[in-house]
């Protein structure tokens, strides 16, 4: 076993704690965490824990430490990016498709998930160390920033996806439902993609943060005058709003034959048929990515220079910054730099 550190989930806080990482198996990497993004998910991790080992994180960059012997695309000190899954069955119709994150026997998730040779539960990387199967490690493009490429592995590839998959491109109309991690990196995408993008958030007064990012305006989702004025204007609407929603507003928005591609993690939801009904909407999903979309997700990020608008905090202050996100004060994504822990 490899000892290192991280940050343990303990009475709603989270405690720097020692953590075990297993040992090297051949095809692993070990990587040295340096920067990980916190994601609304590490929240709903947190609100929902029950007592389990957790460590949360799953967008992280470092440097490879060390690789297994049947390791052939890293090498010690590479520059490396880990996303929210690090493993799957690889026999599947899904992973034979390269949609791991739709594996039929369940991806290995980066934290919470259960390691599918020893059965441990996974820690994620709020830690200084983490262990990982090369197939589910990218090497960074050396033309990204490590810190504001950290969140383009959970936050980034999870927009990336219903985007590609609804053939976002130049002449499309996106809308864009809430202004925080993934949103504000669904903006820079659609908008380097091509599309004429849109915000649509609760508050009127970040429309010029919604236009530097690359949209064109700004929709008030708490205005319905705001909202009437852009009824069926959007062929896709990616909405990120974290919590249950009525989404009857937001399928206003969509045009005929449009869709709306609901990304957060909501549970169960009620959906009045009729607004999918007047104009043949379509209500979708996505969740992460699988491994070729990733590769290709980073490729454009270093082509088009997209990449997160980051505030870095040592990771002694993750307490401070997980408040600030349930807050949403945010712009647009906390990075811890685990250094601290050292
Ligand atoms: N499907 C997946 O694989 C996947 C991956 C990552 C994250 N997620 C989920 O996606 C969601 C968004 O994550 P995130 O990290 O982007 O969160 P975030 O940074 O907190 O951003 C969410 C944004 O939604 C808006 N919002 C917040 N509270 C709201 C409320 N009560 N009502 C209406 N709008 C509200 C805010 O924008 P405005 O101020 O502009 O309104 C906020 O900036 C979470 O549920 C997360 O768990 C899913
Ligand atoms: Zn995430
Ligand atoms: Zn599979």
């Amino acid at each position: 076993m490899r000892s290192t550190t991280g940050w343990r989930a303990q009475d709603g806080a989270l405690v720097q704690a020692a953590i075990t990482r297993r040992d090297l198996r051949r095809d692993d990497i070990a990587v040295r965490v340096d920067l990980c993004g916190v994601c609304h998910t590490d929240l709903h991790a947190l609100h929902s824990h029950d007592g389990g080992v957790l460590v949360p994180g799953h967008e992280f960059t470092g440097v490879v430490l060390e690789v297994g012997p049947d390791v052939t695309r890293f090498r010690h000190g590479d520059a490396v990016a880990v996303g929210n899954i690090v493993d799957s069955c690889g026999e599947c119709d899904m992973c034979a498709a390269g949609q791991e994150n739709f594996c039929r026997a369940y991806p290995t998730l980066t934290y919470g998930g259960t390691d599918r040779h020893d059965g441990t539960t996974t820690l994620g990387g709020f830690s200084r160390e983490y262990v990982v199967r090369e197939k589910f490690a990218y090497p960074l493009p050396s033309g990204l920033d490590p810190a504001a490429a950290a969140p383009l592995m959970c936050a980034g590839i999870t927009v990336w996806e219903p985007l590609r998959a609804l053939d976002v491109g130049p002449g499309t109309r996106v809308a864009v439902a809430g202004l925080g991690g993934l949103g504000h990196l669904a903006v820079k995408l659609a908008a380097a993609m091509g599309a004429e993008v849109s915000v649509v958030s609760r508050s009127a007064d970040r429309e010029a943060e919604a236009i530097k990012l690359g949209a064109r305006d700004l929709v008030v989702s708490t205005d319905a005058a705001s909202v009437a004025a852009s009824r069926d204007r959007f062929d896709v609407l990616v909405d990120t709003v974290p919590v249950p929603h009525d989404v009857s507003p937001y399928l206003r928005l969509v045009a005929m034959d449009g869709t709306l591609s609901q990304v957060g993690h909501l549970g169960s939801m009620t959906v009045e048929t009729l607004d999918l009904l007047v104009g043949r909407k379509k209500l979708s999903s996505g969740g992460s990515g699988g491994v070729p979309a990733t590769a290709a997700m980073l490729e454009f990020c270093a082509e088009h220079g997209v990449a997160a608008d980051v505030e870095v905090l040592p990771s002694a202050r993750v307490g401070e910054a997980l408040d600030r996100l349930g807050r949403g004060d945010v712009r647009h994504r906390f990075v811890l730099d685990l250094s601290d822990l050292d």
